[in-house]
């Protein structure tokens, strides 16, 4: 039990299962079965997940929804998510149909502007470095031809490289800060590969330069990377409607206004709230940045950063009341791709990317911040009325039964006994037991 192994990753797939299976389970048999009862039938469409990361044994599935009826700036979208929270893609789906009556949502891409830094160490005269850098900044970006000869040919390729003096933060710190266009690509590859480029041109340069001493000649690369942070390829998505036009049961159009407002106000002044407020978000931006084959860390990470560019982490949405008609709003950085990555390799995420037309990074980066502002109205429209555990818990209802192993007509015996009712697992067991008996 619970073994070191030498060579894994050159085992056989049949023989890194029977070693998990054998040194970290209690019941090897079974686990192995499980394993294999997760692999694609289609021999073909199995190797294509075996092969997109090392040490593959099995796959792991999520549930792959959609989430109908959102009209973005005129156009009918189904969206696909996938995510395993029960109330999630129902929500998104009763946004959209709240917002499809009221002109739905309308988007706008502010920026598509990508990041990438070479970070190095340069002992010695900045002034000289100043100038060595505008001297050699041609031959920088002319070494880098080979790499963005066709995304220049698309309208792409690398916008600026500028030299920035970080010694304030740490001694003989320099940066050359990057930006890229990199079209329907999210681009990290090519970023990457440019920016090595570039740090390796730096290096040659330095060294024969002949004003610079034997220190200055030694530029130390410490790392070439692209940044996730990228405050300016965001986009705007929106929705807005004349105040009495918000009829909710039970509640006047104002006062519901006026709360969702103040929910929004809460969220962007108190960080405990703006973290949950923008998980919400999240829940509807992560869902569909995963049903289309991109980077959620990436995504996560870049706009968890934006949430906080003001100093302190505050809402990624904003609303307003303004001569009766009510406001609501998201900006957000996503960096995206459409080609490239598991676009055109996950069977799934192609027909994803069909269901939404195929559409160009940009298009996807509007209907990405559609469904995370559509998740956080709706989360904000529950909490500010009935409260989330009403409809979170009718749509968790399921899972409960399931754990207990409610059979089918058991289920649906009990999720029509639950319309009317308060759901809690205590409540489910009650009427299981009582249903049986
Ligand atoms: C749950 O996944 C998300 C919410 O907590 C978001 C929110 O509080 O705004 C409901």
């Amino acid at each position: 039990m619970n073994a070191p192994v030498e060579g894994f990753s050159k085992f056989s797939k049949e023989e890194k299962i029977r070693w998990i299976a054998q040194n970290y389970t209690s019941y090897p048999e079974q686990a192995e079965q499980l394993l294999k009862r997760y692999w694609n039938t289609d021999a073909a469409v199995q190797k294509i997940h075996d092969e997109f990361i090392e040490n593959t044994i099995s796959n792991y599935y999520l549930p792959f929804a959609i989430a109908p009826n959102f009209l973005i700036n005129g156009e009918y979208y189904a969206i696909p998510m996938t995510i395993e929270e029960s109330s999630v893609v129902a929500a998104a789906s009763k946004a959209a149909k709240f917002w499809l009556s009221r002109g739905g949502f309308k988007t706008e891409v502010l920026g598509t502007e990508k990041v990438g830094q070479v970070h190095f160490m340069f002992k010695g005269d900045t002034s000289k470095l100043s100038r060595f850098f505008s001297e050699i900044k041609q031959d920088l970006i002319k070494d880098t031809s080979g790499i963005t000869r066709s995304m220049e040919k698309r309208g792409g390729g690398i916008t600026n490289i500028e030299l920035r003096d970080k010694t304030d933060a740490i001694d003989n710190y320099y940066q050359l800060h990057c930006t890229f266009e990199t079209l329907d690509a999210m681009g990290a590859n090519f970023i990457n590969s440019c920016l090595e480029q570039l740090a390796k041109t730096l290096k040659e340069k330095a060294s024969a330069h002949s004003d610079f001493t034997q220190e200055e000649k030694a530029v130390e690369i410490v790392m070439s990377i692209l940044s996730n942070y990228v405050p300016k390829c965001t986009v705007k998505a929106e929705v807005s409607c004349p105040v009495e036009a918000l009829n909710e049961d039970g509640m006047s159009p104002q006062d519901f206004a006026k709360k969702m407002v103040q929910a929004v106000q809460i969220a962007k002044a108190e960080p405990y709230r703006a973290v949950t407020h923008n998980k919400g978000i999240m829940n509807g931006i992560d869902a569909v940045v995963l049903a289309t084959g991109n980077d959620f860390r990436a995504i996560e990470a870049g706009i968890h950063a934006f949430a906080a560019k003001g100093g302190t982490y505050s809402s990624l949405t904003h609303a307003s009341i303004e001569d009766g008609i009510f406001k609501f709003w998201i900006e957000v950085p996503l960096a995206l791709g459409t080609v490239g990555g598991l676009t055109s390799l996950h069977p799934l995420v192609k027909l994803a990317m069909e269901i939404l037309q195929n559409p160009t990074a940009k298009q996807l980066m509007q209907i990405i911040a559609v469904a995370g502002l559509a998740q956080n109205f709706a989360a904000l429209r529950s909490l500010v009325t009935t409260g989330i555990q009403k409809g979170h818990m009718k749509m968790h209802l399921l899972n409960i039964l399931n754990k207990m192993g409610a059979s089918d007509s058991e289920k649906k015996e009990l999720v029509h006994f639950f319309k009317e009712r308060t759901v809690s697992n205590a409540a489910a067991k009650e009427a299981l037991q009582n249903l049986r008996s």
